[in-house]
């Protein structure tokens, strides 16, 4: 069962979630989208995801990101854990909702489908629950970007921000973002632009760095949203060749 694939469609399931039922297209609507899960209510990493999320929706708002949350566990379970999680992560005053719906897939029926459940994790019952899966959607409803992690590791949600920065920039613009790009870092020109189309779409000009290889592949421009020139990253420094 592989899941869901890049450029594969999320299938429009009904589900029902702690705002009611929905379907997921009309759920997420224009909007980019995020379908994300955990592996059981009432678990302290999951906790302290669930909050994180909650105080980072802001973000995921400005950059126009509707969240939905999944597990296997039903929706009482959500709505009373939901009380926790807000007093773990949040100030009495701050609000008494989750500012995004959770889905209870009590029967795993999108987390067969969409590959989400973790094979390694069971609940009391033997029966699998899900992993760490994070699904990017876009405006076309079309996987962008996945990620599964472990029951035992959780989430960075401002990584989860940084990669939204880099697929939102690479639909609208032929570039692609480096190791750890943040908006307004340097971008790469795809390796199969040539030259001079490269120099017509990169008015503020295009950089070659000198390799021993003599080929010209890394070729960085500014951020063609942050109109400011751009440093090259600095190379990494050489590693010892031995532990001596
Ligand atoms: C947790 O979220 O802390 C957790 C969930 C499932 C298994 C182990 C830990």
């Amino acid at each position: 069962m592989p899941g869901l694939l890049l450029g594969d469609e999320l299938p429009n399931f009904e589900v029902e979630t702690t705002a009611g039922t929905v379907k997921l297209h009309e759920y997420f609507g224009d909007s980019w989208g995020i379908l994300f899960s955990h592996p059981r209510d009432y678990t302290p990493v999951c906790t302290t995801e669930l909050g994180r999320v909650a105080r980072l929706s802001g973000e995921f708002s400005k950059r126009n990101v509707k969240l939905i949350a999944l597990s296997v566990d039903n929706l009482e379970d959500h709505h009373g854990w939901s009380k926790d999680i807000l007093a773990y992560n949040y100030e009495k005053s701050e609000g008494s909702e989750l500012p995004y719906p959770i889905i209870a897939d009590s029967k795993r029926e999108l987390a067969v489908t969409l590959g989400m459940l973790d094979p390694v994790e069971k609940d009391k019952d033997g029966m699998p629950v899900t992993a760490r899966c994070v699904f990017i959607i876009g405006p076309d409803k079309k996987l962008k970007l996945s990620i599964l992690y472990p029951h035992t590791t959780g989430r960075s949600f401002d990584e989860i921000l940084r990669v939204l920065d880099s697929l939102q920039l690479t639909a609208q613009k032929r570039v692609a973002t480096p190791t750890e790009w943040k908006p307004g870092g340097c971008v790469m020109v795809p390796p199969n632009m040539p030259e001079d189309e490269a120099a017509a779409l990169f008015p503020i000009g295009v950089f070659s760095k000198e390799l021993p290889s003599g080929r010209k592949y890394l070729r960085y421009t500014p951020d063609p949203l942050d109109r400011k020139g751009c440093e090259p990253p600095p190379a990494e420094p050489e590693l010892p060749t031995s532990l001596s």
